[in-house]
């Protein structure tokens, strides 16, 4: 029997960043994977395809709507080619599976392909795809196996017209009218993908704004620019049924005044967040408590009831986040190595790839109102930049929230072009607790989307932004 210091289960960026952070330490590592391409989610069926075809669908938008004014004349009709946009993502996700394959090699950690299961806490037993069985043994484990999407009961998936977020990155015509339950990260950023190509898009939101978790602003600034573009919302609907009828889907709902709603469409969107995945891992054969939703219970250090097993990413609490898994997954790596790591959890950032994008990271101001934090605010408009105004990218803000007497900033949120590169500047100020003014006194480059920071931290400290 194969033997291993630590044994991964699963290989999404929790399970696989862990399991190099693991080899660099030191350790014999091994990695399960049920399927045959590592990456889990991420790399398969989330992050990286969702962004590939945002990519693809914003090229296509821009030719149509933008090139003409920027002097780009193309003679004809600008066309969609699904087939090849879908075939192109395909590449993409290949390719960067591949890359983690590589690592893996690199890292010399063994990898099984198979379904983990426990036998005990301390063996894992593989199931592989030729019906033969494997077990190893390990001295501790880390469970990383993710989640998948959720849905609500009375509704059936049937993945072909009433679909998830995988179904819907591999769709083989575009919707004429494409409805999405939920106006949450996935609704809008694959609603998105969809409206540019030429569908319709519907979203029915139960609660009374989209993007519910974000600030309030951004919230309010998004569903602006979005039904600007076409997209169209109904919140407050309870949607009640969701039926297919041929090759149309109806979608029932709830108004707030309790008015029935009927939607019907081609294609429906079940985007009402993710659950745990904790399937066919036998987790009662080791003794590892569970919630009854699936989630693994885990303390600080992410350890498991049972001292040996740990838990990353998005089976755990917490943001379902690829880079919230990632640090999970090295932070255990090294507990298992004596170090002491730590995880500001209120320092993850939040990115949504829409176009404009939107981004945040720290507390947004309703957080603040609800903990009775004296706060004050400064915001700056993206129109009132130049480099804005030379990309046609006039949408959106960047709006930072400071303690009212020690200036420390709290909470940065922004909408517009580059923001999900731009907030990495708020991480790193925040984590060395920059007051507002600190990152006003930083030279920002000009022309940049960059000068929106620098300006809202002007507006934050003393009311004193330059351009507006
Ligand atoms: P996962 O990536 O889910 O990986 C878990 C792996 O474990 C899977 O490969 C699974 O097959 C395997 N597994 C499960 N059970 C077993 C078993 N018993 N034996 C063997 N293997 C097993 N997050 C971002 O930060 N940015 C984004 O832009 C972003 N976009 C997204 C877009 C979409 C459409 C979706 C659906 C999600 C997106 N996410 C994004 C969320 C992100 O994908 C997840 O937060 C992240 O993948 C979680 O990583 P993980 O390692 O915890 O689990
Ligand atoms: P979400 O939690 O972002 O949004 C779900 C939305 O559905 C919420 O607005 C919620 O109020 C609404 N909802 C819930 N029940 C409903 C009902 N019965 N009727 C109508 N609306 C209802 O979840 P989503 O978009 O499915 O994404 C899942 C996870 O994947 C998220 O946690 C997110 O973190 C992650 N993800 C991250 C991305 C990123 O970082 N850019 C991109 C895509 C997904």
């Amino acid at each position: 029997m194969s033997s291993f210091d630590v044994a991964i289960i699963g290989s999404g960026p929790g399970g696989y960043v862990s399991a190099i952070r693991c080899a660099q330490l030191g350790f014999r590592t091994a990695i399960i994977e049920k399927y045959s391409t590592l990456g889990g989610t991420c790399l398969n069926v989330g992050c990286i395809p969702s962004k590939a075809l945002l990519d693809s669908s914003h090229h296509y938008h821009d030719a149509v709507t933008h090139f003409k004014e920027h002097g780009i004349d193309i003679p004809g009709d600008i066309k969609v080619n699904l087939e090849q946009m879908i075939a192109r993502k395909q590449a993409v996700v290949d390719q960067t599976c591949s890359g983690v394959k590589f690592l893996m090699d690199k890292n010399k950690i063994t990898v099984f392909e198979g379904i983990g299961s426990f036998k005990d806490a301390t063996h894992v037993d593989i199931a592989k795809a030729d019906g033969k069985k494997e077990t190893i043994e390990a001295k501790n484990i880390i469970i990383a196996t993710g989640s998948k999407p959720a849905s609500l009961p009375f509704i059936k998936l049937d993945k072909e017209r009433v679909i998830t977020s995988t179904e819907a990155l591999k769709l083989k015509e575009i919707p004429k009218h494409l409805i999405i339950i939920g106006g949450g990260v996935i609704g809008l950023e694959l609603g998105q993908v969809y409206l540019r190509l030429g569908a319709e898009v519907s979203v029915v939101e139960f609660l009374d704004r989209i993007l519910p978790g974000m600030d309030g602003a951004v919230s309010k600034e998004m569903t602006k620019i979005l039904k600007k573009q076409g997209m169209k919302f109904y919140t407050q609907h309870k949607v009640t049924a969701v039926e297919r009828k041929g090759n149309e889907v109806w979608v029932k709902a709830d108004d707030k005044s309790g008015n029935k709603v009927d939607f019907i469409a081609d294609y429906c969107l079940v985007a009402v967040g993710r659950k745990p995945y904790t399937e066919g891992l036998n987790l009662k054969a080791a003794g590892v408590k569970a919630t009854e939703r699936g989630q693994i219970e885990v303390n600080g250090h992410l350890q498991t009831n049972v001292s040996n097993i740990y838990a990353i990413g998005d089976v755990v609490r917490g943001a379902m986040l690829a880079h919230k898994a990632e640090e999970e997954g090295a932070m255990v790596a090294e507990i298992l190595a004596g170090q002491k790591p730590h995880i500001d959890y209120n320092l993850i950032p939040g990115v949504v790839y829409t176009w404009p994008e939107a981004a945040a990271v720290g507390k947004t101001e309703e957080e603040l109102k609800t903990a009775s934090v004296d706060f004050k605010v400064g915001s700056f408009p993206m129109r009132a930049l130049g480099r804005s105004r030379a990309s046609m990218d006039t949408d959106g803000f960047v709006k930072i929230l400071a303690d009212a007497k020690t200036d420390e900033v709290l909470g940065v949120h922004m909408v517009g072009a580059r923001v999900a590169d731009l907030i990495a500047e708020a991480v790193t100020a925040m984590e060395f607790r920059a007051s507002a003014e600190d990152i006003s006194r930083m030279s920002h480059a000009h022309p940049t989307y960059a000068e929106a920071v620098k300006e809202a931290a002007l507006a934050a400290t003393d009311n004193r932004a330059l351009h507006v």
